[in-house]
């Protein structure tokens, strides 16, 4: 709904070997076959259950479990404020050193990190300060605030979902409302909120008219409290201007990329939705800087057969579906701009899927016309599947050149590049020169305006001034700065066009930035993870996450079978080593039985369970099959690394060594 950019969502892929797609720098899928279908089937199980009971069950076990807690809870909270807990942050950091392996390091980007707290003139040139608006309406009683939009999705969804009377013209009209409301003005939300009858949710009261609210953080930078400043929204304006310096830093050539990842902050309206929607979140940005007049990309091919959900714009507005496109096919029929821009998003898809998301509730949405910011050539939502519906979590945007051209002018530092020629090249250029003398005498303490406005002319402008000034001798022209129109006489300026030879183009780079709320990405993760299984006695349904090992917070568990003082030594011997290979465990040596020590950590996602029941072998076992292999104590260590590691799957290590059966497995 924002000014700012839009995002996208993808598609899925038929084409490329798993060992091209999973090849030697990243991680191979980490989910056996089995895992897979067990996961798919739950999770179809889990649409099918009530969405409002299975939401509150995935809260409570990640809340009673620590992955987050609302931020200053002993103080009651602060509504959009989170903390993460311990499995909470190390998902986090394994979701973000998977981010920085498949971006920055497969595409060797240039990694910054820049402060939150930033001056206003730099978001002033950015727009933010005048437009990162969202449409607010105010209760007329108690004054509380809603997000305009927010107010006529939920009476739309709730229409189509309870109003059993309704015609199917009407259920039509809501879902086409749903489909555009990103499109809608202040005046068309406000058109609707009053059609619609709809009041304020909690009092019923009228709505005041929507009107935007800047979800800045305002501040002010050092003790006389004279520099304004704004938590920033987003971490994309430190790359923008740092853009020449990064550009020598790259050898002065393009294309490249920066990549940030840090906190950004939005005073949100009305947060809701747990991790969805809070005021403050880890952002982890992109920034491909590109010539214009050449998107293509070197390594397209790489991802032009994938194929996945898309959304694009015009089967939104004619109220289609969903449907999967080749992203080649997607590019080469002009629905996604250009090859950079559908480089991103296949690199999007990969990174989404290979964290765990089910390619079937991942979906790239372009955005519609007016939900795009002006200047952006196209963008696309990765959009994420959970009970929440579909929610955006990666914004793919093309931005042209619109931000390097507003630090331009307003800092008066050239963020541009150049292309250098073989051989010069003979072009024709305007020249507009001044007289200055002239210009003096005519319009003293203005003259640095009025030439500055000459000199600014694009070509169509000043040769209509030149032709005017051969027939008239002299020419009305409007000078902004000055707010009004001044006449130009014949001997002030000379406008013409001459032959030059030039050895290189200078340009301002376009765009491309991937955007992703790593939060949002996260608690769709844990969503789309989650299950209930019933325990061995029937009597308890047993929560886990099927976290692939890649993002599991703990890799694996520890347990001596019995409490045994032979087996504690050797838990702790295979403790010590995995320590040493660098993965995380937990050792339980506690007195409860091997069910219950299975069923905690299934509840924290461990994919891997070692348990010791004699000194020479041990057994693993998989947490969503709950299969066992007996492995020497030796070779343990290796054999969880190599399938936490992905170099290895589960399926190849049960062909390798025997299966172990018991009925403890079971929790
Ligand atoms: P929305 O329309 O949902 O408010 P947006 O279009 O404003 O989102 P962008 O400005 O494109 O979002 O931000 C980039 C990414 O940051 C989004 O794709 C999303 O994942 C994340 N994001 C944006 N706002 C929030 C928020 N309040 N809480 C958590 N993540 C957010
Ligand atoms: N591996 C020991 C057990 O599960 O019983």
């Amino acid at each position: 709904m924002r000014f700012f950019y839009p995002v996208i969502s993808p598609s899925n892929l038929r084409f490329l070997s798993r060992c091209r797609l999973f090849n030697a720098s990243s991680p191979k899928p980490q989910e056996s076959a089995a895992t897979h279908v067990l996961r798919r089937n739950v999770l179809s199980m889990n649409v099918a259950v009530n969405r409002e009971a299975f939401r509150q069950a995935v809260a409570n076990t990640l809340e009673r479990r620590l992955f987050y807690i609302p931020s200053f809870k002993i103080y009651r909270g602060v509504a959009g404020l989170y903390d993460y807990g311990p499995p909470g942050c190390a998902v986090k950091a394994n979701v973000l050193a998977f981010w920085r392996q498949h971006f920055v390091l497969e595409e060797n980007m240039l990694e910054v990190d820049c402060p939150c707290v930033t001056p206003e003139v730099v978001l002033k040139a950015s727009g933010h300060v005048d437009k990162f608006t969202d449409l607010m309406v105010k209760d007329e009683k108690t004054g509380t605030c809603y997000r305009a939009d927010h107010l006529v999705k939920d009476f739309c969804n709730e229409k189509l979902q309870n109003d059993n009377t309704m015609t199917a013209d009407k259920a039509a009209e809501l879902r086409h409302m749903l489909a555009v409301l990103d499109d809608l003005s202040a005046e068309e939300l406000g058109a609707r909120i009053k059609e619609y009858g709809i009041t304020a949710p909690e009092t019923k009261s009228p709505l005041s008219d929507p009107y935007p609210f800047n979800l800045m953080f305002q501040t002010s930078i050092g003790p006389s409290g004279l520099i304004p400043g704004y938590m920033r929204p987003e971490t994309a304006q430190g790359i923008f201007v740092n853009f020449k310096d990064l550009y020598y830093y790259n050898g002065s050539k393009l294309p490249f990329a920066a990549a940030q990842i840090g906190q950004a902050f939005r005073n949100e309206i009305s947060p809701r939705q747990g991790l969805l929607r809070v005021r403050e979140f880890t952002l982890a940005e992109i920034e491909y800087f590109v010539d214009p007049e050449d998107k293509s990309h070197p390594k397209y091919s790489e991802v032009a057969d994938l194929e996945f959900l898309m959304f694009p714009r015009e089967e939104q507005t004619s109220g289609q579906s969903t449907r999967t496109i080749q992203l080649g096919e997607a590019v080469s029929t002009g629905i996604v701009n250009n090859e950079t821009l559908a480089y991103f998003i296949g690199r999007v898809y990969l990174f989404l899927t290979r964290l765990g998301i089910d390619k079937d509730r991942l979906r790239f949405r372009q955005h519609l016309a007016k939900e795009m910011a002006h200047y952006a050539a196209d963008c696309w939502d990765a959009e994420i599947e959970c009970s929440y519906g579909w929610i955006e979590c990666v914004g793919i945007a093309d931005r042209s050149a619109y931000d390097l051209r507003a630090h331009s002018e307003k800092s008066g530092v050239d963020l541009v590049a150049h292309e250098k020629f073989s051989e010069p090249r003979e072009v024709e250029k305007l020249v507009i020169a001044t007289v200055k003398k002239e210009l003096g005498l005519a319009f003293r303490g203005n003259q640095k305006m009025v030439v500055e406005a000459l000199e600014a002319m694009d070509e169509k402008e000043a040769l209509e001034m030149k032709a005017t000034l051969e027939s008239k001798g002299e020419a009305e022209f409007n000078v902004c700065t000055l707010g009004k129109n001044v006449t130009i006489k014949k001997n002030m300026v000379t406008i013409s066009k001459e032959k030059k030879k030039e050895h290189q183009r200078v340009f301002t780079p376009s765009v491309i930035e991937p955007s992703f709320g790593i939060g949002r990405i996260i608690y769709c993760l844990f969503e789309q993870c989650f299950y209930t299984r019933p325990s061995k006695a029937g009597d308890e349904q047993l929560n886990v996450f099927a976290f692939p090992p890649l993002v599991a917070p703990i890799k694996c568990s520890v347990f001596p079978l019995i409490q045994d003082k032979k087996y504690d030594a050797v838990a702790k011997l295979i403790s010590k080593s995995l320590t040493v290979a660098g993965i995380s465990h937990k050792i339980d040596i506690s007195g409860a039985t091997i069910g219950k020590r299975y069923a905690r950590t299934d509840e924290l996602g461990i994919p891997f369970a070692i348990t010791v029941d004699s000194t020479s072998s041990v057994t693993i076992r998989e947490r969503d099959s709950k299969d066992q292999i007996r492995v020497n104590v030796e070779e343990v260590v290796s054999v969880v690394k190599d399938v936490t590691d992905g170099q290895s799957s589960w399926a190849d290590a049960k062909g390798r060594f025997p299966a172990h059966s018991s009925v403890s497995a079971d929790a």
